[in-house]
């Protein structure tokens, strides 16, 4: 997506040639002209899947998420990643290590707002190594709900995250792909996915 692509490059910035930072418009402050622009590129390319409902992972995915969720009228569940002491009802729970932060979590979501029934479209800001939504599919397979399609922000194509989710059977449509991060310059992937 150009607009994306143009922002990352003008708003951006490398930390190292693994790390990139977009605060300015996604993971601190949000641009929410970008960020529906964004929503309305996910839904373009689904619109033609009856998606049931938007899943995404707390934090930085939610917003996204909701605006993805409002175009295709349907609710969004975010994962949460610990569990909520006012959970009372069953909850499907998943860990995940994250590479980048090198730290791990319990990803969960109660099963009042996952169903079997449910087409669902998983949205999130960055896909690294994949680990954020394989576990987001640990959950969603607790609840044998569907997995239509992933719809990621800023893929960094050079980790294996995309390799292992399409390995596995995902759909994966990413917005902008990272080819390389290096010298403080960024370079895309071709355009085709
Ligand atoms: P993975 O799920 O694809 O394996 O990624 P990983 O665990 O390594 O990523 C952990 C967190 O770091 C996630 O956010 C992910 O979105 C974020 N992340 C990964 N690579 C980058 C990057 O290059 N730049 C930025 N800004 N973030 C990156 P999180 O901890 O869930 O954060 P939040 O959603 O609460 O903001």
């Amino acid at each position: 997506m150009k607009l994306l692509e143009e922002a990352i490059i003008e708003r951006g910035s490398i930390v190292n040639d693994e790390v990139l930072k977009v605060d300015s418009i996604i993971n601190h402050q949000i641009d929410p002209i970008l960020m529906e622009a964004m929503a309305n590129d996910i839904c373009d390319h689904y619109k033609d899947k009856k998606i049931t409902k938007v899943v995404t992972i707390e934090a930085s995915g939610i917003a996204p998420a909701l605006l993805c969720a409002m175009k295709l009228q349907v609710p969004m569940v975010f994962l949460k990643k610990s569990k909520p002491s006012t959970l009372q009802e069953k909850a499907y729970t998943a860990q995940v290590h994250s590479f980048t932060k090198n730290s791990d979590y319990t990803l969960s979501g109660s099963s009042s707002y996952l169903h079997e029934q449910d087409q669902v479209l998983l949205v999130d800001d960055f896909l690294a190594n994949g680990e954020a939504c394989f576990g987001a599919i640990s959950i969603l397979k607790q609840a044998k709900a569907d997995v239509v399609g992933i719809a990621i922000l800023i893929e960094k194509a050079f980790q294996k995250g995309h390799e292992r989710l399409v390995q596995e059977g995902y759909e994966v449509y990413s917005l902008a792909r990272i080819k390389k991060m290096e010298a403080g310059t960024i370079t895309f992937c071709d355009n085709e996915m």
